[in-house]
């Protein structure tokens, strides 16, 4: 096997998710993070008080740097939570709930 060539993956079709409402295409057996980086999206948080970007920092659910909300549900891990079809990912603020 020559590492440099194609694995040879072969997801099912593609869906559809939304980025602050503008539509995003996904494949099967993404994390949500996966497909934000498909779009061209890395950073899709600010931290809270000086409201700097964040994205992917270890990629492996333990740094806490990728927080998203996901179908109203904030602070979920984009590097480990699935992507779904017709799911609606928001770019997260601060704390993520609204006014903190
Ligand atoms: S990138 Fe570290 S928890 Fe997601």
């Amino acid at each position: 096997m020559n590492p440099l060539e194609p694995a040879g993956a072969e997801p099912g079709p593609a869906f559809t998710v939304t980025l602050d409402g503008r539509a995003i295409t996904a494949l099967p057996g993404q994390t949500v993070a996966a497909a934000l980086w498909t779009a061209g999206v890395i950073s899709w948080r600010t931290t809270r008080g000086s409201g700097r970007p964040r994205g992917v920092l270890c990629g492996i659910g333990v740094c806490f740097e990728c927080l998203v909300t996901v179908n109203d549900r904030p602070n979920q891990r984009a590097c480990l939570v699935p992507v779904r079809p017709g799911d609606a990912i928001r770019t997260q603020e601060g704390t993520g709930h609204d006014g903190c």
